[in-house]
Parts: structure tokens; C-alpha cells; sequence
């Protein structure tokens, strides 16, 4: 939500910025804007993507060293030319750029409106720059004990970098709640909302804590401090990130590369933690709680959007493998209902990005009950993995197209792990059972592999109902969240409506909606409730719905009442997720790109949620 990039060093900032922005495009792009300081402090923005930003500052002069950058996802005011970032002080001296919400802008602004400032914006961060300036003025203070202060006014979340004429060799940072990570090069700092912008300069970075400040200078150390005033040593850390893997690779979109990446990221998941010659699952980042996971009187899942989906099939895992009762929340409803959470409750929060606001103060909530918290999040040092006791990284690697997909196999793999681990350590599941389903686990990434061979089947089908105005998804037991995320898959990155349901569910209410116009996604895959589903596909053909059904190889029972029929390789009941998620994902790319559609990066969408 809002990607900042800012550089100070002996080189052009404006080429590292743009370069950094486009980086981080899907974290917003309702609008974009540089500022540069070359003695004049330059600024360029506008409504937009970053492509338009580029366009507008083709051929000015964008000389400097020292600059900040910003692509927002808008929170206050609308996306337009004047409430794009960066934002000037009222002196025009200073700009800023900031990720985040300032919750108590309304109060700040209305006691510096009445002291006579004027905004140019509607938004909140023109009026943090305000107060910072005014602090300044008044207090006589230096720049940073001026932004050291107006943080302490703050209520919200942040993360900021300032530049000022009259500090052209430092930029000032700051972050709480929002993400903020330092690149410390040889001679040069870089500071982003994440580790991409920076990755292919230097492997050196720290990452600032909540109410830290950094002043970031052109020579010499850099220097980290609480809004307390408390002094912090720079902790440098080493990327693990690789360039390749945040760039297309040959692919027209993220999406469908990090689709296609998914027998690599499913195996990279649980490399080092299945070994199936010795019958051993080993999550080495949980191994400290897994003793709180076997006597837990219930989990509670916490997460939002296709991290949710995936907490539903951790819930079907849980309660059939370990027996362990478990509930699945949304972060968001789950933080302001005064939930009853106990010390003997696990809650495990979910996360891809590792940032999303409500999901972090879930965790807030929980821990402060007592509750032991369990991460699964892709994204390393990430607010999220650090605000939990323990966690599993699911090792997907970057994911940039916003409508997440290998996130979500990925989820489910490590989900898929604990359950059977925890099963084992109980004792509700045989040990027979249990050696056969890590078996197959070993074999999924060879059967997703295989999967991605229904992708011309697909663009058929894709072709046939890329017009449709509705879709329903159905399906029973672990092919329920599936359906919910196929459902949202659509919706998401094409715009058209679509719901999933539980297949039984639909006699209940949305079987009104069927007529022949109506296409039927059903997953119906041998195993589990079959039958039970082949019952539900004639309720639909009765009504003359479409039915595209999802089946297991060889089946011929579906395959003779279906329109479209989608074959994916045969899995035990409860892996079926891993492999039947893959063509649905398939089909609603496939069906985006046809519409036009900017698959990457929808409409209204943000990769990470850092607001509420
Ligand atoms: C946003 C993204 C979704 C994602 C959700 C939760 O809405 O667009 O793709 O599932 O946030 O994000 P998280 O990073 O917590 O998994």
C-alpha cells in the first residue's frame, strides 16, 4: 500500500527512483512523484502509474543525488495530480513522502489551519510535513529533533522519508507500522518500502524497527534512534533475494510466471522439512512451540483475502489430521469483536506480505491475551514474522503480480506440514496414513508441474466465457476454499462477479441465479463427497446452467454431464488444493488478459494492505 524509494550517494538518484518505483508498483498505482535536490529542490508527480510519471519528467532535469520517490495506493483524497506524493512544507523547503495513515490528521490539520497554514492536499501527509516545519520554526530545533517530536503527535502508522534544501547531505526516515528497509552500498544509502528496489545494488540492509528514526547521510555511518530518543546500533542483515526472481523472466505478466513457479515454490516450501526417506517432517522455525501446537485446545487462524482461503484449508487439515478443533478468522472482524482467546489457544496468522494492518494487530490482540502466535509469511523480516513467537517461511519467493498465486500453494504446503507433523506427535493419524501422505506430498510439485499442461484447455474455455458476466464456483470439503479462491482469483484481476460456495450450500440461495448464461465452475474431483457433487451438477444442469467441471483424470462419470471439462493428475483427498487451485488460477488470467485487463496490477487493488 504506497511504495517508497529514496537514495543518497555519489550517483543520479532519478534513474535509481524511477527503476525503484516500477519495483514496487504493486503496492499501489493510483499516482506517482519524485523530488530531487540539486540546491533547488525539484518535484514531479502525477495521477497515474509510474509509466506516466516517466513520461511527464522526460526531458526535465532531473540532476541530483539526493531524492525520494513514492507510487501510492490512495487513502485520503482522491487519486489525483495534487495529492500525489512527494508533498512540500509550507516553506517549499522541505518534501516528503509517507506509506501509511496518519489517524489524528483531522485534529493537526484544524489547529494549523487555524494558525494560518494553507494546503495545497487533501491528504494527511501534507499535513505531517506542515507540523514537522512548524515545529521547527517554533521550537528552533534541527530537523530531526523537529520530525523526533512531531512523531510524538502522531497517532497512526508511517513510514516516511524526508528530504530538505537545508540538510542536502542527509535524508531523514521514519516508520512505524509500515515497512521501511535500509540498502547500505558502499559510499551510498537506498531506503524502500521493500528489499526489491534495492536488491541489485547492495546485499547489505537493515531494517528499522516501529518508532525508529533514521538519519541517513551522504558520508559516513548511519545513525538509528527511537521517537524516545533512545540511540540504536544499525543491525545489517543479508538479503537472500535474488535479482532474477522479481523480473518477468520471459513471461507476459508476474502472474502467469509466478503461476508456472509453482512446482519450484511448492518444493522449495519443504525443502529441508519433509523427508520422506525417514519418515520426518522438521519445521525448524516452530520446533520451540510445536509442543504448544500437540496440547493446544484450539487454533485460531487469522489472516485476510487468499491468505484467509488458505487458513480455511488449515482448518479442514487441522481438525482432520490432528483433531484439533480450529477456527478461521478474518483479521479484521476477529480484532474488533473482543474474541475470547486464552493462554492454551494457538493462533497462527497468515500472511504473504507479512504487512497486511489488520492481520499485524490480530497478533497485537492475541498476544496480548497470552496466546502463543505462529507466523506463515513469505516475505523475510517482515513486520508480521517479527511480532509472532515462532513461524514457518513459506519460501515462494518474491511475489509481484498482485492477485497472489504461489503465495497461496505455498501457504498450504506449510499448513499442510504442520497438520501432518502435529498429527504424528499426537497420534490421530497411523502411522501408515501418515508415511503415504508425505509421500504424495513429495510427489505434488512433479503433479502441479503436470497440471500446467491443461493451460491450452484452458485459454479454450477462457475464450469461450471471457463476455460472462457472473460466475459461481462450487465445491465441497478441501475443494470449498478452493473454490472461494478461484472465485476471488476472478473477480479480482477480470472484474467479473463471482462466488464461491459450498456445492450443498447452493439449493440455499444462489441456484435463483441460474440460467443458461450462468457458467459453473464445480470442482469434482474423485474422493471425498463426489457423489455428493455429481448430485449438485445435475441440480445445475436441470437449470440449464454451464457446467465447466474440474475432474481427476480418467473420470468419465462427470466428464459425460459436463460442457467443459478440466482434467488435473489424482492426489489424496486432502492435497487436492495444491493441484486443482492451479487451473483456476489459469482460468481466470487467461479470461483477465482476453477483457483487456491489467492482470498484474487491478484496479483498486494493493498488494500489501498497510492500512486498515
Ligand atoms: C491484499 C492482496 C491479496 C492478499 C491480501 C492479504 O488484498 O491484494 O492478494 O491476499 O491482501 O495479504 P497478505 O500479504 O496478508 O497475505
Amino acid at each position: 500500500m504506497c511504495g517508497i524509494v529514496g537514495y543518497i550517494g555519489p550517483k543520479d538518484a532519478y534513474p535509481i527512483l524511477i527503476k525503484g518505483l516500477y519495483r514496487l508498483e504493486y503496492r499501489g498505482y493510483d499516482s506517482a512523484g519524485v523530488a530531487l535536490l540539486d540546491g533547488d529542490l525539484k518535484l514531479y508527480k502525477t495521477q497515474g502509474k509510474v509509466d506516466d510519471l516517466a513520461r511527464l519528467v522526460n526531458g526535465q532535469n532531473v540532476a541530483g543525488t539526493i531524492g525520494i520517490s513514492h507510487t501510492r495506493w490512495a487513502t485520503h483524497g482522491e487519486p489525483n495530480d495534487v495529492n500525489a506524493h512527494p508533498h512540500y512544507s509550507p516553506s517549499g523547503n522541505m518534501a516528503i513522502i509517507h506509506n501509511g495513515i496518519i489517524e489524528n490528521y483531522g485534529s493537526l490539520k484544524e489547529e494549523l489551519l487555524n494558525r494560518g497554514y494553507v494546503f495545497r492536499s487533501d491528504t494527511d501527509t501534507e499535513v505531517l510535513i506542515h507540523l514537522i516545519e512548524d515545529i521547527q520554526l517554533n521550537e528552533k530545533t534541527d530537523l530531526v529533533e523537529a520530525v523526533r517530536i512531531a512523531l510524538n503527535q502522531v497517532v497512526g502508522a508511517y513510514a516516511i522519508v524526508i528530504v530538505s534544501k537545508e540538510y542536502p547531505d542527509h535524508l531523514i526516515a521514519a516508520k512505524k507500522g509500515s515497512p521501511l528497509v535500509i540498502g547500505v552500498g558502499k559510499d551510498e544509502y537506498f531506503l524502500a518500502s521493500d528489499a526489491s528496489p534495492i536488491v541489485e545494488y547492495t546485499k547489505n540492509v537493515v531494517y528499522l524497527d516501529d518508532e525508529e528514526m533514521a538519519i541517513v547521510p551522504r558520508h559516513g555511518k548511519l545513525k538509528i534512534k527511537t521517537i524516545r530518543n533512545q540511540e540504536k546500533t544499525p543491525y545489517i542483515t543479508e538479503l537472500e533475494m535474488q535479482l532474477h526472481s522479481i523480473e518477468k523472466g520471459g513471461f507476459d505478466h508476474f502472474m502467469l510466471k509466478e503461476i508456472y513457479e509453482q512446482p519450484r515454490s511448492i518444493r522449495d516450501s519443504m525443502r529441508g522439512r519433509l523427508n520422506v526417506a525417514k519418515g520426518i517432517i522438521s519445521l525448524g522455525g516452530i520446533i520451540d512451540y510445536e509442543q504448544k501446537l500437540v496440547n493446544c485446545q484450539r487454533i485460531i487462524i487469522v489472516a485476510c483475502g487468499t491468505s484467509w482461503h488458505a487458513g480455511l484449508v488449515g482448518e479442514y487439515l487441522f481438525e482432520d489430521l490432528a483433531r484439533i478443533p480450529v477456527e478461521v478468522e478474518y483479521a479484521s472482524e476477529f480484532r474488533y469483536r473482543n474474541p475470547v482467546i486464552t493462554e492454551d489457544d494457538v493462533v497462527i496468522a497468515i500472511s504473504q506480505s507479512g504487512e497486511t494492518a489488520d492481520t499485524l494487530a490480530a497478533i497485537q490482540l492475541a498476544r496480548s491475551k497470552g496466546a502463543t502466535i505462529i507466523g506463515i509469511c513469505n516475505v523475510v523480516g517482515s513486520s508480521i514474522a517479527r511480532a509472532t513467537h515462532a513461524g514457518s517461511y513459506t519460501h515462494a519467493g518474491p511475489e509481484i503480480g498482485v492477485a497472489s498465486t504461489k503465495a497461496f500453494t505455498a501457504q498450504v504446503t506449510i499448513l499442510t506440514l504442520m497438520a501432518l507433523s502435529i498429527a504424528d506427535k499426537k497420534g490421530t493419524i497411523t502411522k501408515t496414513r501418515y508415511h503415504q501422505l508425505i509421500a504424495e506430498m513429495d510427489a505434488i510439485p512433479a503433479k502441479v508441474e503436470k497440471t500446467l499442461k491443461v493451460n491450452d484447455c484452458i485459454m479454450a474455455i477462457a475464450k469461450i466465457f471471457q463476455l460472462s458476466r457472473n460466475f459461481l464456483y462450487l465445491g465441497r470439503g478441501y475443494n470449498f476454499p478452493v473454490a472461494l479462491e478461484g472465485a476471488l482469483k476472478l473477480k479480482e484481476i477480470s472484474y467479473i462477479h463471482a462466488e464461491g460456495y459450498p456445492a450443498a450450500e447452493m439449493k440455499h440461495g444462489p441456484i435463483a441465479l441460474i440460467d443458461e448464461e450462468m457458467p459453473v465452475v464445480v470442482m469434482a474431483t474423485r474422493k471425498g463427497t463426489y457423489d455428493k457433487v455429481v448430485s449438485n451438477i445435475q441440480e445445475v444442469k436441470a437449470r440449464k446452467g454451464i457446467i465447466i467441471a474440474l475432474v481427476t483424470e480418467g473420470d468419465t462419470i462427470v466428464r459425460n454431464m459436463a460442457d467443459h471439462v478440466i482434467e488435473i493428475p489424482d492426489t489424496d483427498e486432502i492435497l487436492v488444493p495444491l493441484v486443482a487451485t492451479i487451473p483456476l488460477q489459469l482460468l481466470s488470467y487467461h479470461i483477465a488478459v482476453l477483457r483487456g485487463c491489467n492482470v498484474d496490477q487491478p484496479r483498486n487493488l494493493a498488494k500489501s494492505v498497510t492500512v486498515e
